[in-house]
């Protein structure tokens, strides 16, 4: 099935057709079929019951003829459609060969176009794409609720792997926006930036062993190397398209380190991407503020020495600069709301009034920060 046959059939309810035609049987015929592949047809066999019927009803496609008694009416009624239900896409029905067709549709404004004798269902495809290719450019999604949509399936893959990352993603997304609009990068990078570090891990449902995701002790050798497959496990998930070009190398990027200890390439200091050396910082920083299976959440002091000694080693100095100056204002919020995502999967179990809120399983102590694991 393309596309947008998979999408047309999920919308709710039938498309509504407008047909004209003055040759009623042909259009008698024509509706029956279309009926019975799903749409709610309505005929009209002149141009002015046809402006009439545009006029009083919304209709998600409006097809008309090209001529009606020797004149040219079937341009009135695409006319009067995009004046009147400028959402409806209006599709011909010609006896012109395909080059002229294409060419007397274009000028009249038409979306597409059918060859007479029509075949119903080529009619149905026509439709469909029209009204479908209509809808996508008129409801271009807003940036948020791509965001939101995106995160949502993250989430829901990674934190089912792996609940103590509940969050994770969109904490790093909202601190990554606010590290890249202090350092003055463009919009549209910021907004990759985002989406990269909603799916930074994405590679990790991929692992071919996900049991140490949440192993609490230390990693063996062998399941390191494993772990430290994901980012780029990930960035070839996420696959080629160009729109996301950027969005993958971010990812790729995000265990890189500005002393090119890093990996998976070992890239050093500006050989990394600025959007993805921000990465590298906020998501470190997230992930050690929160509890995992295998060590406890750090504390504000622990963390920000941690990060005041991997100034030039792990961290590239200026972005950890902009990154400390957020994190002295938003400090005790950033450290309190994995407790609150945690809440909200299900695996903090709320406190009793006096007692301090507790995970429902037994976690390890602190790891030195050598033992950290992203
Ligand atoms: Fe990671």
């Amino acid at each position: 099935m393309d596309w947008y046959s998979g999408w047309f059939m999920s919308t709710e309810r039938p498309l509504e057709v407008l047909l004209v035609d003055d040759e009623v049987g042909t259009i008698e015929i024509l509706g029956a079929v279309l009926e019975a592949l799903g749409f709610s047809v309505t005929l009209s066999s002149t141009p002015e019951d046809a402006i009439q019927a545009v006029t009083s009803r919304e209709f998600d496609a409006v097809i008309t003829d090209v001529m009606f008694d020797g004149r040219s009416a079937g341009e009135e009624i695409l006319a009067a459609t995009r004046e009147l239900r400028p959402r409806a896409v209006c599709i011909l029905m010609t006896g012109f060969p395909r080059v002229e067709a294409a060419v007397q549709a274009m000028k009249v404004g038409a979306t597409d176009y059918v060859t007479k004798p029509v075949d119903p269902r080529v009619l149905g495809e026509t439709i469909k794409r029209a009204v479908s290719e209509r809808r996508l450019a008129k409801e271009e999604l807003p940036f948020q609720d791509l965001v939101d949509i995106l995160s949502g399936l993250v989430a829901k893959s990674i934190e089912r792997v792996d609940p103590y990352t509940a969050g994770h993603g969109e904490r790093t997304r909202r601190y990554c926006k606010l590290v890249a609009q202090d350092f003055g990068l463009d919009a549209k990078t910021v907004e990759r930036l985002e989406l990269a570090a909603i799916a930074h891990d994405y590679g990790k449902i991929f692992l071919d062993d996900l049991g140490f995701l949440t192993k609490k002790g230390p990693l063996t050798p062998m399941e390191r190397r494993e772990m430290q497959r994901h980012p780029l496990v990930g960035a070839e998930r996420l696959g080629h398209h160009p729109q996301l070009q950027h969005v993958v190398q971010f990812v790729a990027e995000h265990h890189e380190r500005w002393d090119g200890l890093g990996y998976p390439y070992r890239l050093k200091a500006d050989e990394i991407s600025r959007p993805g050396r921000i990465l590298c910082v906020v998501e470190v920083f997230d992930s050690l503020t929160t509890r995992r299976s295998y060590k406890n959440a750090w504390s504000l002091d622990k963390t920000m020495d941690y990060f005041e000694s991997q100034s030039g080693r792990a961290f590239e100095p200026d972005i950890l600069d902009t990154f400390l100056a957020l994190l002295a204002k938003n400090g005790q919020a950033w450290l309190d709301a994995p407790k609150a995502d945690l809440t909200a999967a299900g695996l903090l179990v709320p406190a009793e009034r006096g007692a301090p809120p507790t995970l429902p399983r037994v976690l390890n102590g602190d790891p030195s920060p050598g033992a950290i694991r992203q």
